[in-house]
């Protein structure tokens, strides 16, 4: 075995976002060692672009709201494709979570009688994000931070994981380097659990930065686990389009939960014009009911704003398709209206939106409170990943956890915002609880050397070709195809021409050549992210052209409408023992009565 950095742990876990965080915490406070590696630098994760809060049905702003309520609201959010336990472990445990993470140190806006204050949110019955402006991530990840260091938990940053080691059945810890030195590391450890986030880099346009390439989802598939849901990809309704340079940038929910209407060029609040079945009854037919919705009067129904992302990212490519558009290839997200009801429109906006002020004042030069903002839809989120255990968050692959958005199950088909937060501490912390019970239980596993120093063998070959492949014009042909091939409205044509495309650059991304030593070396970084990113790729384009109807975020021009039948079970894909990927129809378990009767109750 070459020279690699080994380092010992009762649990490993692979990224330190909100899941990853939260796992390392609960692991740790089980007594057993923990080791937490952090492609970035601590504190840099996407979960700071959850920004308009956490939901958790705390009932501080309406008493209406309960566990039920938001147990409903997610099923319908997903489509009924959710993995109903996880839906109701996560409602019934998320106001525990944040109430713990308020004792923690987090410091959330308040109610006039000084509890957590909560906001709207597309999808939610009632005011359920608890929030701090529009910095709730990163006050959450400040938080725990603060907690996991104190915790006296090792963390290993700027270091990528390129795979997951196993003996038998078993995973047995992870083989990576740090981007640095570009030095080798062995994890040797009793459970892994994976909590590395989304797959946006995949796609041109995005609100996740560089270390979001599907990490997680490719050690899990590679390693044998299952995925699930991989069909269905977030499209975030509002991301910044203008300049350019910023294109892709978070425009957060909260604006519209704050009263921001959508607009297009003729200046038609043309959300009002297609309402869902879902949500009809639930949905104002006014704007004057909708803005007393927003003013907390609880007779009236949420504007049509506040649907689900799925539905609006889709009619907001439709007045962009049909020339309604902005400049810039766009619509427009107006908050400054407000100021036609409100007297101190723009103190309210500055305070309630200080971070959307600020983005957009820096990098667009536009007043939020006085102008329309451009927007356009971006890739945010991935409802599919790993598919889990309910409660204890364990893969198929024994040892081997996965939590947060690696994970699949509780968004189905589409997840309401807000929910990420909430689904990061509540099965963050399960994921922890169960990693360090089966490592107490289990104990250690040899590592093999002869699988190490294959993984060394081809993280290095990239230097030892002479000429070949740039590893950067790869990842741009890749996010192209994803981008235009599989994104918002897709069809059998395009798909099957993105999995011929997708073939034809995994070939060429095995010819790919790096230039210099391994010292921070962004284009050897590019060339071993790449092998994760056509694993996710294919995934999502095979599972989309497998799934045929529209559902939640995934829309097939070709088959536009939702059909029953596929509503009865979830698509798997999992590696075939000739390498190849297997595409499952998994059936959806029965919901039990008790759960069937809420559903009644709250529709
Ligand atoms: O719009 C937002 O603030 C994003 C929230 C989320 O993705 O949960």
């Amino acid at each position: 075995m070459a020279a690699a950095d080994t380092h010992e742990h009762d649990v490993l876990i692979v990224g330190a976002g909100g899941a990853g965080l939260r796992a390392a915490i609960e692991a740790s406070a089980a007594g057993v060692s923990v080791g937490v590696v952090c492609k970035s630098l601590l504190g840099k994760a996407h979960t700071v672009m959850a920004e308009g809060g956490i939901a958790a049905a705390l009932a501080n702003v309406d008493d209406r709201d309960g566990w039920q309520v938001h147990f409903a609201d997610t099923m319908r959010g997903g489509q009924y494709l959710n993995d109903w336990r996880m839906a109701e472990l996560h409602a019934k445990e998320a106001p525990a979570r944040v109430r713990e993470l308020e004792a923690w140190g987090a410091l959330f806006d308040r109610t006039k009688d000084g509890r957590i204050l909560q906001r709207n949110f597309g999808g939610h019955k009632y005011p359920r994000l608890a929030h701090v402006g529009d910095r709730t991530g990163l006050e959450m990840i400040r938080t725990l931070q603060d907690r996991g260091v104190h915790r006296g938990i090792t963390f290993y940053m700027e270091c990528t994981v390129l795979k997951l080691l196993k003996h038998g059945d078993r995973v047995t810890g992870a083989f990576g380097y740090d981007r640095e030195r570009g030095r080798f590391h062995l994890f040797k450890a009793k459970a892994v659990v994976l909590a590395t986030g989304g797959i946006g880099r995949a796609f041109r346009i995005t609100s996740n930065s560089w270390e979001y390439t599907g990490d997680g989802h490719a050690l899990a598939y590679e390693a044998g686990a299952e995925l699930k849901d991989m069909e269905f990809v977030q499209f975030h309704p509002t991301g910044m389009i203008w300049p350019p340079s910023v294109r892709g940038i978070l425009v957060t929910e909260a604006v519209r939960g704050e009263g921001g209407i959508l607009v297009n060029n003729q200046g038609r609040r043309f959300m009002f014009d297609d309402i869902p079945e879902l949500y009809r009854t639930q949905t104002a037919d006014s704007e004057e009911e909708g803005w007393r919705y927003t003013q907390g009067d609880k007779s009236a129904r949420r504007p049509p704003e506040l649907l689900t992302r799925d539905h609006l990212a889709r009619c907001i490519v439709r007045e962009i398709k049909e020339g309604r558009g902005s400049p810039h290839g766009g619509v427009y997200l107006d908050i400054s209206w407000i100021r036609e009801r409100l007297p101190h429109a723009e103190e309210h906006i500055k305070k309630k939106l200080p971070s959307m002020y600020h983005q957009f004042k820096q990098l667009a030069d536009i007043d939020i409170t006085k102008e329309p903002m451009e927007i356009g839809p971006t890739t945010h989120y991935m409802m599919g990943g790993v598919l889990v255990d309910a409660d204890t968050q364990m893969s198929t692959v024994p040892g081997l956890f996965a939590a947060g958005e690696c994970a699949a199950g509780l968004h189905g088909a589409n997840r309401l915002g807000g929910n990420s937060l909430s689904d990061l501490l509540v099965f963050g912390q399960r994921a922890g609880q169960y990693a360090a019970q089966f490592a107490n239980e289990y104990g250690g596993a040899p590592v093999d050397p002869d699988e190490v120093e294959a993984i060394e063998r081809a993280a290095l070959a990239p230097f030892a070709r002479d000429g070949g492949e740039n590893p950067y014009q790869i990842h741009h042909e890749l996010q192209d195809r994803m981008q235009d091939l599989v994104g918002i409205v897709r069809t059998e044509r395009e798909m099957t021409q993105a999995l011929e495309g997708l073939h034809e650059l995994r070939a060429r991304a095995g010819r790919v050549h790096v230039a210099g030593n391994r010292e921070y070396n962004t284009g050897w970084h590019t060339a071993l992210d790449l092998g994760h990113m056509f694993s996710v790729s294919e995934a999502i384009t095979r599972a989309a052209l497998e799934r045929k109807e529209s559902r939640g975020a995934h829309f097939r021009e070709d088959f536009p409408r939702k059909d029953d039948a596929f509503g009865q079970f979830n698509l798997v894909v999992r590696k075939k023992a000739d390498q190849t990927m297997d595409i499952v129809r998994r059936p959806i378990p029965e919901m039990p009565a008790e759960l069937q009767r809420v559903i009644k109750e709250q529709s």
